[in-house]
């Protein structure tokens, strides 16, 4: 990898120093709003509505929407998020073909295919670099499987684990203003968390990029317990903080459907294996069973092999009647996708693609946070901005309104 720019110092928290201050602003930005109107697939982007910070490499002008790029897209989570967050999305790319197909029925656009078959400069300048990068070499569920099959796993999986120093090499390329990853939460213990290691060195040490990173839990939005790691970088030094979520949230009743096909309840052979295996395992002292929820619950985490036997989420339906697995649109829901949402594809592929996706509603308050924080000065701190609404404040009720400058301000305290 090139490590041909070398700027700023490798930080887990925000450098104080080295800082270029553009603008001496009067205020914080107002940030976008929570509660924005339910998302239409294949809308274009609202363009930010705030002052214009960009970066050297990705000059944009006032007025004009962030870009972003969706890598390993999927069926779009990341899109939605960052489209709700007033960016324009200017290059995907998936490998899988049903992805492809249910991306290209929402958005219009069919994504590009593999990763590697795409030259670096092939892809536009951008100002947000997201990718949902394939989880499976660094998933506990992943590791087992390819280490019982004798194969390897995490970066010395050579077809899936490098993907990681590709997107690398991608970021230094274009140098993004920022960067948004989400992968497992097992990422980070992973080969007794050197594989977090590395991709936490290269992203900082080589990549000069400020990082930051968190586990989130999607349930105090949606019906879910999914534990996610999410690893936001910018190439300045920007004070970042991700957005709070509550720690509780709906229940499953609020995404279940009234009416249901008979083809999503157990067949008796299926619940009758599924319970013997249950019950195996529980007498060898293992806690792997089927999760049995009403709608008073929340679900365990959708997988990708929910279209095997739904046995991580099923829905009881009474004593006499075997569970049944959630719809394909029940999923979307558990997921945050919105109510239009068109699924073009088979059950099999639909599990498959929700249960590889992330959680819009999660992902878009971490996207309106990452915009919010572009669009502030580079050198904004909050507790310069406190000060300086408090000095507002008081100012104002003395003498009427006073302006006191974040650049002044700033300047002083250093003085
Ligand atoms: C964890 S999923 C990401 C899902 C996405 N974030 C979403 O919201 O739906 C990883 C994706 O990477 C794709 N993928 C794997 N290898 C790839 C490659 N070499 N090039 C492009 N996409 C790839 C897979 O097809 C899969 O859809």
């Amino acid at each position: 990898m090139s490590a041909k720019r070398k700027r700023g110092a490798r930080s887990t928290a925000p450098a104080t120093t080295n800082r270029k201050v553009r603008d001496g602003v009067e205020a914080a930005p107002p940030s976008l709003r929570e509660d924005a109107s339910p998302y239409r697939v294949g809308a274009v982007g609202r363009p930010p509505q705030t002052a214009d910070a960009p970066g050297e490499s990705q000059q944009r002008s006032a007025g004009s929407p962030l870009r972003f790029i969706d890598l390993f897209c999927g069926i779009g989570g990341f899109r939605i998020a960052f489209e709700r967050a007033g960016c324009q999305c200017v290059f995907s790319c998936d490998l899988d073909e049903h992805a492809q197909i249910t991306y290209e029925a929402n958005f219009g656009e069919r994504p590009r295919g593999d990763i590697y078959s795409i030259p670096d400069n092939a892809i536009p300048p951008h100002h947000i670099l997201c990718a949902g990068f394939p989880c499976q070499p660094f998933s506990i569920a992943g590791v087992s499987k390819k280490l019982s099959l004798g194969r390897k796993h995490g970066f010395e999986d050579k077809e899936q684990g490098n993907l990681f120093f590709k997107l690398a090499e991608l970021i230094d390329h274009h140098r993004p203003d920022a960067f948004v990853l989400e992968n497992v939460k097992h990422l980070q213990r992973h080969d007794h968390g050197r594989t977090f290691r590395i991709i936490w060195e290269t992203l900082t040490d080589h990549l000069k990029y400020h990082v930051y990173h968190r586990v989130i839990d999607a349930q105090g939005l949606v019906p879910q317990h999914r534990e996610r790691i999410f690893i936001v970088g910018f190439r300045e030094a920007r004070h970042f903080e991700f957005p709070e979520f509550p720690a509780e949230g709906p229940k499953l009743e609020s995404i279940l459907e009234a009416e249901v096909p008979e083809k999503y309840t157990l067949t008796d052979h299926l619940w009758n294996y599924l319970q013997a295996y249950a019950a195996k395992h529980k007498a060898a002292g293992n806690g792997f069973g089927f999760g049995l929820v009403t709608g008073k619950n929340i679900a365990r985490t959708l997988s990708a092999r929910y279209y095997k036997d739904g046995s991580e989420i099923l829905i009881f339906q009474g004593p006499r009647k075997n569970p049944r697995r959630l719809t394909p649109r029940e999923c979307a829901r558990l997921m945050g996708f919105p109510e239009d949402f068109k699924i073009p594809v088979s059950d099999t592929q639909a599990y498959k693609r929700f249960g590889n996706s992330v959680v819009v509603p999660v992902l878009e308050r971490i996207a309106k946070a990452v915009v919010d924080t572009l669009q502030r000065p580079v050198d904004f701190r909050p507790e310069l901005a406190l000060e300086m609404n408090d000095k507002e404040n008081a100012g104002a009720a003395k003498r009427g309104p006073v302006q006191v400058s974040y650049r002044k301000l700033r300047a002083k305290r250093k003085g």
